[in-house]
């Protein structure tokens, strides 16, 4: 790999060495602080091995030899590594304080997510493999998991948490720049681990009170529609205003809006929708989903159009 691409792999919408938030930076700047501290003990290190095989390689007298050992043996590493633990520690209370109001509960299922948002006076808004959030706000995350050890991580805004059945880990972001960045699962949690991606959408507040505090429109009629219920596809799956109220599987209010289908895995095309319905054990190897390898090519582009015209 040449060094260019090299350091292309470093920004972009999930890099934690190109920061979009407030915690995203500082782990960006303990990530430096902690490069150029062992870039100098390096040198240092270095400089003395050269200097004892290669300038002065006869003996030293004891009493030399000695105060080396304890000021470049014990007490210069123990300034310097308590220095950048203080450091480190000092970053990590922000990270749990509360948030500024909105709330955003995210569950990790193998393999997907389930989002639901708490704003601070509503009803909450379901959602699923996408959040989206207002800029310039303290975002309060509740993680959790129902079934096995996930991992949530968003490089461009802040650390990872862990995601852990039984408990709830809290994790506050703050966005400074509006954009799209890519989070995912860090964790080993199966077959599909690696294929369980969101996206983040960082919207400025206004556009994002908006967008949360609006209605979704009236799903259509459509011929995708019926299919979809006769296939049996709201067991697990809700879509808001129709007869489909299923909770196993991801919700579909408004999958429409979404960039991608299958958590991250292809770009939410009707053609990538209709696959996924039919290959998803392909796509998406022991995933809950079956594949609906027996309905015909038109029928599934049929519900994925209907699918994505939900808005
Ligand atoms: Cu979920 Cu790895």
């Amino acid at each position: 790999m040449s060094a260019a691409s090299a350091l292309g792999a470093c920004s972009g919408v999930q890099s934690a060495l190109d920061p979009a938030g407030h915690e995203a930076r500082e782990v960006a700047s303990l990530f430096w602080v902690m490069v150029v501290g062992a870039a100098v003990v390096w040198t240092v290190v270095i400089g003395v091995a050269i200097y004892a095989t290669r300038l002065r390689p006869d003996p030293h007298e004891d009493i030399v030899g000695h105060r080396l050992i304890l000021w470049g043996g014990v007490a210069f590493p123990t300034v310097v590594l308590a220095g950048l633990l203080v450091y480190g520690l000092g970053l990590m209370p922000k990270l749990r304080e509360a948030g500024e109001g909105l709330r955003i509960d995210v569950s990790g299922e193998q393999f997907w997510w389930r989002v639901a948002y708490r704003p601070k006076e509503g009803e909450p808004v379901l959602s699923a493999n996408e959040i989206r959030i207002p800029v310039g706000e303290r975002v309060e995350f509740a993680l959790t998991s129902p079934d096995v050890i996930h991992a949530f991580w968003i490089p461009s805004l802040g650390g990872k948490v862990d995601m852990i059945p039984g408990r709830e880990n809290r994790l506050v972001l703050k966005a400074e720049k509006a954009g799209v960045y890519r989070g995912a699962c860090t964790e080993f949690c199966g077959a599909s681990h690696a294929l369980m991606a969101f996206d983040v959408i960082a919207m400025d507040k206004p556009a994002f009170e908006d967008w949360l505090g609006s209605r979704p429109a009236d799903p259509a009629r459509a011929k995708g529609r019926d299919l979809f219920t006769l296939h049996g596809c709201g067991a697990c799956h809700r879509v808001g205003g129709t007869e489909a109220k299923g909770e196993v599987g991801p919700e579909l209010t408004r999958f429409g809006q979404r960039k991608t289908v299958g958590a991250g895995l292809l770009p939410n095309t009707p053609e990538n929708v209709a696959r996924f319905i039919r290959e998803t054990d392909v796509l998406k190897p022991r995933s809950k989903m079956p594949a609906y390898g027996a309905l015909s090519p038109d029928d599934a582009l049929e519900i994925a159009r209907w699918l994505g015209s939900l808005k």
